[in-house]
């Protein structure tokens, strides 16, 4: 474990967290007992100087990575000029150009409009907001392992209970959960549009439901991608009844599968798309993109928020789209990919616990199995690798709905060796897991 000499040691981990336990809630969870000072690219150094190498990306927010140049200074500049007006009271250029220039990489052969809000899950109960104001029903249909966020319309959407729904009822009405197609956990296409089937069959009448709203791949979920023929069915299915189709690319968006949007793969457009996360490099921003028929239909003042599209967020994805630009960050993105899935298929050949490596561009994760039974999702093994691979300097993420998958969402601009590096502590943290 490297060390930075010039941090000074006057705070512990260990002290910091005291302090967290008494003033902050249990339900605030804390994956690792680490407190960051400083960041760089794909590197973040704790308190006490040890140096650790980010797969974990603040949870896809980094994929330009810490403090990129571009950015701090694009966000130092606007902090010049002005910090906030709110948008809806005195409005600036910069949010303009942002949803002029997000329309522009946005797919479907429609009339776009856009709009910012702050969190992914504010993206998300807006998307809902508007598809219902432009269908005028009701229902939604989302989908079970689905992760879209932790306010109470999130919550309702989320397909998974513990622990996002936990002790929270009741939530909003009129959603309803399809199958994700998922077939390591036997789960096919035909499935799932049979499930969807089923919602119309025994829940609610298909000219009822607002919006489908799926994630192009799962995030919290597990990493399951959705197969464009799957995209492509939801799309004829939403055509025949009305629906809007929504894909919530907070997760995949701003070119973490190799693509701007994960959708660009599936060869038929959704009528409307949320991003957040890496949209901004980490500056709170999130968007919705949409048919400009449907984003009309609210009134004014049904839309918008007090700090939403902040002006140096605005800033901040307007550098992040330059970056994408100079850096050909979508080249880079499917380089990481590939270089990151032959690593870690090297590490299944060697370790039968690994079962699975799957993902879309950079966006790549492995599936562990109590020795390699597929009936047997090891959570355990998961977090033991992750708590062993923390000491030896890599942040790791881990995710599924069994618990038992390892994701990986590095910053684009890691070099190669450092990916190298990072999964080479992989790999020996494996080694003495399963060694004990
Ligand atoms: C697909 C998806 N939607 C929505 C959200 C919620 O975003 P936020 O935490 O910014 O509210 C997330 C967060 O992980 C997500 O992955």
């Amino acid at each position: 474990m490297h060390r930075d000499p010039n941090l000074t040691q006057s705070k512990t981990n260990a002290a910091l967290m005291a302090r967290r336990r008494s003033a902050l809630p249990t339900g605030l969870g804390q994956t690792y007992e680490v407190f960051a000072a400083r960041a760089e690219g794909a590197e973040v150094w704790d308190v006490e100087g040890r140096r650790y190498i980010d797969f974990a990306g603040g949870i896809a927010v980094l994929n330009t990575g810490h403090r990129h140049p571009r950015i701090v200074e694009a966000v130092k500049a606007q902090l010049d000029q002005y910090h906030h007006t709110c948008f809806q009271v005195l409005a600036y250029e910069p949010y303009v150009e942002l949803a002029e220039r997000l329309i522009a990489k946005t797919p479907g052969d429609f009339a776009k409009k856009a709009y910012f809000l702050s969190t992914g899950a504010e993206a998300v109960e807006n998307a809902i907001k508007v598809a219902r104001a432009a269908t005028r029903r009701q229902a939604v249909i989302a989908f079970g392992g689905g992760f879209h966020g932790r306010t109470l319309l999130g919550m309702a959407l989320t397909g998974k209970v513990v622990p996002y729904k936990t002790g929270f009822g009741p939530f909003p009405a009129e959603i309803y959960h399809a199958e994700y197609p998922n077939p390591l956990h036997g789960i096919s296409v035909a499935d799932a549009l049979r499930s969807i089937e089923h919602i119309f069959k025994y829940d609610v009448e298909a000219d009822r439901v607002a919006a489908i709203i799926l994630e192009p791949v799962q995030g919290e979920g597990g990493f399951y991608v959705a197969p464009p023929e799957f995209a492509r069915a939801l799309r004829a299915l939403c055509d025949k009844h009305g629906i809007v189709l929504i894909a919530d690319e907070v997760q995949t968006g701003a070119g973490r599968t190799g693509t701007w949007l994960a959708c660009e793969q599936w060869g038929v457009a959704p009528d409307m798309v949320t991003m957040a996360k890496s949209m901004a490099g980490g500056f709170p921003i999130s968007a919705v993109i949409g048919k400009a028929e449907l984003m009309d239909k609210p009134l004014p003042g049904g839309l918008g928020g007090t700090y939403a599209g902040s002006p140096l967020a605005c800033a901040a994805a307007l550098a992040v789209l330059d970056v994408f630009e100079e850096e050909q960050l979508l080249d880079r993105s499917k380089a990481v990919g590939e270089r990151l899935k032959a690593g870690l298929k090297a590490m299944a050949a060697e370790f039968r616990e690994i079962q699975d490596v799957r993902g879309l561009g950079s966006m790549v994760a492995i599936e562990l199995f109590k020795n390699g039974d597929l009936e047997q999702p090891d959570a355990d093994l998961t977090r033991r690798v992750c708590a062993e691979a923390i000491k030896r300097g890599l942040v790791l993420l881990s995710c599924g709905a069994y618990a038992n998958v390892v994701r990986i969402l590095v910053p684009l601009t890691a070099s190669d060796a450092l990916l190298d590096e990072g999964m080479a502590i992989m790999r020996a943290s494996f080694a003495a897991v399963l060694a004990d």
